[in-house]
């Protein structure tokens, strides 16, 4: 009798615990670019695994039938009108950095109108249409327009990104803006090690400006946005973005620039590693298995391109590998590669993780990628990076400061260049030695980042909210977070103080030598 009501109290215990446990999520990923995809999905797929049932908006459908309680609405048009085909290296040779960060602006907010007016996700959030949902998961970068999904389904949010958080968001969620910082991916003059004092004040100047520029020009043109597809009561999406409850960073400690962080700013990362390495394809498993000497392996990921590169760069590395003993595997997106020296294997598309994982590579030449270098160092594989854009710059340069890689300049190497970094991290063994201290330290943790994502994500889930996380910064004016007003204040007073200080002392002098003019003058007579 007792037993048999013990055991029916647990088993409704469990179907609570399971009923409180399965909530609905809906996530929003609109960056078209797979490497931001790679890490959202992730994580949206273990949450499924966890039970839950998900709804994800982005333009990377994992397109499955099988997986049940995963709904996605596609938007992969996304690609087709943003740059896919701009070549980036040529771009960033000639453009300044803000033009190319305006112009990206623009495309984004036309990319916000097409999502939000794109007729199934229209549906979706359709005034009284039934639909319930317990938290919502979005990519925060440059979207706000977004936002009210959480408010038409009165949900709390989750912030995610696939790198290090951008200023504006920084400033939005009340962390704070360390202009010259070397984790900084998104400034026009970045600075890793010490700035100079010039450096530091372009680029306060810098900084500052552009988030004048962002809070008073962008975000009013995604409100407006939001207004129009979500009706004109609905909050400030600034409001609603300053309360996000945590935002998930993907950046690790040991291969970061580390800056100070609110307590929301929830690191992640390493999510898409492969916990299992898929065998490589026959052939490819051969020819690196024939590599005794070593193999090198160069891919400059998927929005970077090998065949972007000019032709005198393309002719430099093909006249380097040429020289050398050992075999190069390079990710070359073209049939066809002039000159293409024997030791040389071209290949569109290539299983990098499982590349990575093979005993004879010696050295991973790249892009800076934060996904490549992630899965770099979790290989234990020396790197050589050839950073163009955004935070690629930053995780190169960290990668130099480890002294786990070498950096080059993509738009002006030579082969001499070349050579000499491959042969100084392929032969120099302190490369390699790094790199595998580097590799056990950012597997030593007290915990598996993504199952801490997900308990930081129900955390969210069961209180509703996290307001207990949130940092009265967010409610500061831009001056009073960084305590400007007061540094203004004092120079100010420091500045007529010693204004009115020179002056009294000048009139004294004056008036000092006006009285004893008259006795030299009398002193001269006699
Ligand atoms: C889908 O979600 C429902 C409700 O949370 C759950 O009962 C069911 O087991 C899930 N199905 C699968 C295959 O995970
Ligand atoms: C933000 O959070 C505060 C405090 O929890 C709340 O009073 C306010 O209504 C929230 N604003 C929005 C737009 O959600």
């Amino acid at each position: 009798m007792l037993r048999s009501f013990v055991s029916a109290t647990l088993i409704l215990l469990a179907a609570f615990w399971h009923y409180g446990y399965a909530s609905r999520i809906l996530g929003v990923f609109p960056t078209p670019s797979i490497s931001h995809q790679i890490v959202f999905r992730a994580l949206t797929l273990a949450l499924r695994e966890r039970g839950h049932q998900l709804v994800v908006v982005t333009p990377d459908p994992v397109n499955d039938p099988m997986l049940t309680n995963y709904t996605e609405i596609d938007l992969h048009f996304l690609y087709a009108d943003t740059d896919g085909g701009e070549n980036w290296i040529e771009t960033l040779a000639k453009e300044r950095w803000t033009d190319i960060q305006d112009a990206y602006l623009s495309t984004v907010l036309t990319q916000t109108e097409l999502i939000l007016d794109h007729p199934e996700l229209k549906k979706l959030y359709a005034p009284n249409n039934g639909q319930k949902f317990n938290l919502m998961m979005i990519e925060m970068l440059y979207y706000p327009a977004l936002l009210p999904l959480a408010t038409r389904f009165d949900v709390p949010v989750v912030g995610i990104t696939s790198l290090g958080l951008s200023l504006s968001i920084h400033y939005a969620i009340g962390n704070p803006i360390i202009p010259s910082h070397s984790s900084n991916w998104d400034t026009e003059e970045m600075i890793f090690g010490e700035a100079t004092f010039w450096q530091r004040l372009k680029n306060f100047i810098w900084v500052w400006k552009f988030l004048y520029k962002y809070r008073t020009r962008y975000m009013p043109a995604q409100q407006a946005l939001a207004r129009k597809y979500f009706g004109n009561d609905i909050p400030d999406i600034s409001d609603i973005e300053k309360n996000v409850s945590v935002v998930f960073v993907n950046q690790q400690t040991p291969i970061s620039y580390l800056r100070p962080n609110i307590p929301k700013v929830i690191d992640i990362g390493g999510f898409h590693i492969a916990r299992e390495i898929k065998p490589l394809p026959k052939d490819l498993q051969k020819i690196l298995d024939d590599s005794t000497q070593g193999f090198i392996y160069m891919s400059l990921g998927s929005n970077i391109k090998s065949v972007m590169l000019s032709d005198e760069v393309r002719r430099e590395f093909i006249a380097a590998f040429s020289e050398l003993p050992y075999t190069v595997i390079w990710k070359f997106e073209d049939d066809f590669l002039a000159n293409k020296p024997e030791n040389v294997i071209i290949m569109k598309w290539t299983p990098q993780q499982s590349i990575l994982a093979h005993p004879n590579l010696k050295v991973f030449i790249y892009q800076g990628g934060l996904q490549s270098t992630e899965e770099a160092v979790s290989h234990g594989i020396p790197v050589i990076g050839l950073p163009v854009f955004t935070d690629q710059h930053v995780h190169a340069n960290k990668m130099v400061s480890l002294g786990v890689g070498k950096k080059l300049n993509i738009h002006s190497v030579n082969r001499h260049d070349i050579l000499e970094a491959i042969r100084t991290v392929v032969l120099d063994t302190s490369y390699k030695r790094r790199m595998m201290d580097l590799r056990n330290l950012l597997k030593d943790k007290p915990y598996d980042s993504l199952k801490n994502a997900i308990w930081w994500t129900e955390h969210v889930i069961r209180h509703k909210g996290a307001p207990h996380l949130q940092s009265t910064t967010v409610d500061e004016p831009w001056y009073q977070r960084q305590d400007m007003d007061i540094v203004f204040v004092i120079s100010t007073g420091f500045l007529i103080t010693s204004s009115l200080a020179i002056i009294a002392f000048y009139r004294m002098v004056n008036h000092i030598r006006a009285m004893i003019q008259p006795i030299s003058q009398k002193v001269k007579i006699n």
